[in-house]
Parts: structure tokens; C-alpha cells; sequence
């Protein structure tokens, strides 16, 4: 099978390797577990390789998404060539969603890119009613889809429950998710950091939360490590 490696090595050890080709996969968190920073080494992995890559950012600007990857030590401005980096204003969401259906298969098709990071679903979704966001949802993934682009699609986490999105609809329309969670053992301590494959589509995994941390350098997962 083909995998595109996220360039966290220990998460691409859990995964056999990386993302299987194709797939979209969700990643779930609360705030500051370090969604945006895997999103952004999945797409510096790719630049790397001399692919090309796409972000499509809710909450960031051009500037602060290359300054955010500059904090650790990706240098994606050197490949600028073969990124390309779109904001999508909260305000024009719904515009937003017009564009993305008519602008991105052919954005995906004539820069022929493998990956796409969108970074978070979350402020997307909020716009839409409950009876339109699944469609909105799905029509994403039929763009997606169809472009046979590998994506990774972040989102803030249920408040009550840590491993289901905000809206508990991205998991449906995804093959994968990954979840990013502070884990604590007693209210005294210092939380931990956990990351879990909830899902993952024609992968072999284990479900079971392995210790991660954030650094200079980005995320660094300890798979063969327990968290307590
Ligand atoms: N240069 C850095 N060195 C160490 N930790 C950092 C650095 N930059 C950010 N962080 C940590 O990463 C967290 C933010 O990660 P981010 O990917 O933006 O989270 P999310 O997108 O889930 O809100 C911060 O809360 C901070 O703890
Ligand atoms: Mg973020």
C-alpha cells in the first residue's frame, strides 16, 4: 500500500509507515494540543519530497502559517514554489464554500498536488446549520475525493468527549483519525500529553494512546512508550 510518511516518525511507526494514499484524515483536539503543528509537519514532509502541498487555513494568515512552521525549524519558504497557502475569512464562509467547490478541484489539478492540510474545520463548520453541515461536509470530501489528494483536516475536539470532533460529523466523512489529548492521571498534575489512531482505514493499529510532546523541534511521539 502507499503511504505518504507525516514526517513524525513515531507516529508514522504506529501507522506502518505514514497515510495510506487517498485518505482524509481528521485530527482531533482541544486547543493547543498540537493539531496546526502536525498539519504542518505533514506538509513540510511532503515539500521535501519535492511534492506540492496546499493549506487552506480558517484561522491563520500566509505570514503567521510560515512563522508558525519557522518556530520549528521548517523552513517552507524555501519551497514556496511548490506551496501554496489560502486563507479563508469566517465572514465569507458561505462564499467560502462556493470557492471551494468550484476553484479547488481545478487549484488541486493544475498544481498536481498530493497533500492538503486544513487547518481547523471547526470555524468552518460553526457557520453552517445543523442541516447543512454534513452536506457541506460531504461535498467536501467529494472535492477531495475526487482529486485523490491525501488530506489532513484538523479539529477542535467535543468539549465532553475528547476523541469525537465539535460537531461529531468530520469522523463520518473521513478514513482516518488521529486524536491529540491532555491526559491526567490526578488534578494535581501536570496534564500529559496522548495521542491515539482512533481510525484508520485498511490499517493495522493499535488504539492505544501513546505519549507525545511538543517541542522546538515540533511533535515527537514515543510509540513504544506508556503514558503513565
Ligand atoms: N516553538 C515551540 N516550542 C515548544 N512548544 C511550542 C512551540 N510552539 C508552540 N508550542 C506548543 O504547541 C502548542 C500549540 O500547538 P498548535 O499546533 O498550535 O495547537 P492547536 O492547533 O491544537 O491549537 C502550544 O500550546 C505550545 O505549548
Ligand atoms: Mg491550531
Amino acid at each position: 500500500m502507499d503511504v505518504l510518511p507525516t514526517g513524525i516518525e513515531g507516529l508514522d511507526r504506529l501507522l506502518g509507515g505514514g497515510i495510506p494514499k487517498g485518505h482524509i484524515v481528521a485530527v482531533i483536539g482541544s486547543y493547543g494540543t498540537g493539531k496546526t503543528t502536525l498539519g504542518l509537519h505533514f506538509i513540510y514532509e511532503g515539500l521535501k519530497n519535492d511534492e506540492t502541498c496546499i493549506i487552506i487555513s480558517f484561522d491563520e494568515d500566509e505570514k503567521s502559517i510560515l512563522e508558525n512552521a519557522s518556530s520549528f525549524g521548517m523552513d517552507m519558504e524555501r519551497y514556496s514554489d511548490n506551496l501554496e497557502i489560502t486563507r479563508l475569512e469566517a465572514a465569507e464562509i458561505k462564499e467560502s464554500l462556493r470557492k471551494i467547490k468550484s476553484d479547488l478541484p481545478e487549484v488541486i489539478k493544475s498544481l498536481n498536488a498530493s497533500r492538503i492540510l486544513i487547518d481547523s474545520i471547526s470555524v468552518f463548520e460553526t457557520l453552517f446549520s445543523e442541516n447543512e453541515r454534513y452536506r457541506a461536509l460531504a461535498a467536501l470530501r467529494d472535492i477531495l475525493k475526487s482529486a485523490g489528494i491525501t488530506a489532513v483536516i484538523t479539529s477542535e475536539a467535543d468539549k465532553n468527549n475528547p476523541t469525537s470532533s465539535k460537531y461529531g460529523l468530520l469522523e463520518y466523512i473521513c478514513d482516518g483519525a488521529i486524536c491529540l489529548k491532555y491526559i491526567r492521571e490526578s488534578q494535581l498534575e501536570e496534564p500529559k500529553l496522548g495521542i491515539e489512531v482512533v481510525k484508520m482505514r485498511r490499517v493495522k493499529h493499535s488504539r492505544k494512546p501513546k505519549p507525545y510532546n511538543i517541542t522546538e523541534k515540533g511533535i515527537e511521539v514515543f510509540e513504544r512508550e506508556e503514558i503513565f
